[in-house]
């Protein structure tokens, strides 16, 4: 089994200290941080767009991962990678043209990753699974932070992470979306390498507790 990561997602931070809140998840042991970028449009929140992102750049060495929930994801992957993200996440439901923008997101020096929100199936991606970097499965409906986790979403990494093996692919898999303790170690028993967790890193005083919990 592959080492876990695990990235906190901001959007459960206290967003008047945003800096604060990434020194001390940084502090405390994540790997990555999970950016939520939403329009309004794809998802009905708006959140935050390649400014802040480029903001919070300089303050940390954690590799920036940007998760767009937008219905023109094709328009925002260079403003990302401009403001020094690593990872770039487009959703598979967001575009007719994901060859091209997954394409453009390696050639911007960045890793691709495509997401597919609960109610898609793995048959959507595919065609593209040799060109990804990261496949992102969603294990609610996004839009916000603290819902609940969705069961089957641990059956979609399982056939996920049997469907890489019989490709002999090498992308990560993630996994967003009430992930806590309580699911982690199946997650990673079923494949994943990469949880995001919002509440359950954000919505704890003490982080490095709620990280060593969710390793
Ligand atoms: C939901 C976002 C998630 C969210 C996760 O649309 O993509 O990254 O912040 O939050 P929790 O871990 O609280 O479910
Ligand atoms: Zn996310």
């Amino acid at each position: 089994m592959s080492k876990l990561l695990i990235a906190p997602s901001l959007l459960s931070a206290d967003f008047s200290r945003i800096r604060d809140e990434v020194l001390d998840v940084e502090r405390a042991g994540a790997d990555w941080l999970h950016l939520d970028v939403m329009d309004g449009h794809f998802v009905p929140n708006l959140t935050i767009g390649p400014i802040v992102a480029a903001a919070i750049k300089p303050h940390t060495k954690l590799p920036l991962d940007c998760h767009l929930m937008v219905s023109d994801p094709g328009k925002w992957v260079e403003p990302f990678a401009k403001a020094g993200a690593s990872v770039i996440t487009i959703h598979a439901e967001a575009s007719p043209h994901l060859d091209r923008i997954l394409r453009q997101i390696r050639q911007l020096g960045c890793q691709a990753g495509i997401s597919l929100n609960p109610a898609t199936p793995l048959s959507a991606i595919e065609e593209v699974l040799g060109i990804v970097d990261l496949v992102l499965v969603m294990s609610v409906n996004p839009g916000f932070g603290g819902q609940k986790f969705i069961d089957s979403s641990l059956d979609k990494v399982a056939k996920l992470s049997s469907i890489r093996r019989d490709i002999g692919a090498k992308f990560l898999i993630e996994v967003d979306g009430g992930v806590s303790a309580s699911n982690s170690k199946a997650l990673h028993s079923a494949g994943a390498d990469v949880l995001v967790a919002g509440s359950a890193i954000f919505k704890e005083t003490d982080r490095a507790k709620a990280i060593t919990a969710l390793r």
